[in-house]
């Protein structure tokens, strides 16, 4: 019943026309070769609106890889849900863990985030997930705990119905050393009765919850078949299109 989901979250990589092509590549791709899941690309502010119009009217959806804390006003520099909204993205990733550690996201900041983004109609796709350090003391559902406790549990359960929860270990992303899927699956069953506590059975049984993290077309499959992983957060193997359809063919 939930969604099997595989996104890509681009990160500053890219200029525009390297953007717009590589949308327009998958695209084709995924026009030639239906996709078994639903198939996001988050990308950076400047490339959204131009990529929605790649993506318009196709299976690929689209997402920001962040939004404002505040709604309007004088904040330079800063781009707020509803801008992103108005570009036709219809998701936007928040509290990434670079965002957490290099900015100084806090709980606080994320709940704001989520609020702004939730009221005005994006999907959100919510990272959360343990530093190595974290792991290695055996703290890591109490942090992820935390997290989701910080930024999502004011919401009420049908606003969490537009949440997609992203597990990203922070010592995975970026490194090539992937989860185990058994250790996905440990924390995305962990995830998931936390969800039930807080929003009940069927809010837990209907939120998709990914995995990020090293993720490759070489060890989707294995992480895919895990009962409480629902797809994937793609970071570089989502900057080239044969990696890309090969994670979302894991699906099939
Ligand atoms: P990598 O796939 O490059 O490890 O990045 C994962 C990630 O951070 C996606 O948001």
């Amino acid at each position: 019943m939930r969604k099997k989901i595989v996104a890509g979250n681009w990160k500053m990589n890219m200029n525009l026309q390297e953007g717009v092509a590589l949308a327009t590549e998958l695209k084709a791709a995924l026009a030639a070769d239906a996709p078994a899941c639903d198939v996001v690309i988050c990308t950076p502010f400047i490339h959204l609106a131009t990529v929605a119009g790649i993506t318009e009217g196709t299976v690929i959806g689209l997402g920001a890889e962040n939004c404002a804390d505040k709604a309007k006003g004088a904040y330079t520099g800063e781009v707020s849900a509803e801008m992103v909204k108005s570009t036709g993205a219809q998701y936007v990733i928040l509290g990434h863990s670079e965002r957490r550690s290099y900015y100084g996201e806090t709980a606080e900041i994320l709940k704001e985030k989520v609020n702004l983004a939730l009221a005005n109609g994006l999907k959100v796709i919510f990272c959360i997930g343990e530093v190595k350090e974290e792991r290695e003391a055996g703290k890591q559902n109490e942090v992820v705990a935390a997290q989701l406790a910080g930024s999502l549990y004011e919401l009420t359960a049908e606003q969490f119905a537009n949440i997609i929860l992203a597990y990203e270990p922070v010592w995975a992303i970026g490194t090539g050393l992937t989860a185990t899927s058994d250790q996905a699956e440990d924390m995305h069953a962990f995830i998931r009765g936390e969800i039930a506590k807080q929003f009940g059975a069927e809010a837990a049984e209907n939120v998709s919850i990914l995995y990020g993290g090293s993720c490759k077309p070489s060890n989707a499959k294995e992480i895919f078949s895990k009962p409480d992983v629902d797809g994937g957060l793609i970071g570089g193997a989502a900057l080239k299109v044969a990696d890309f359809k090969g994670i979302i063919d894991a699906w099939k």
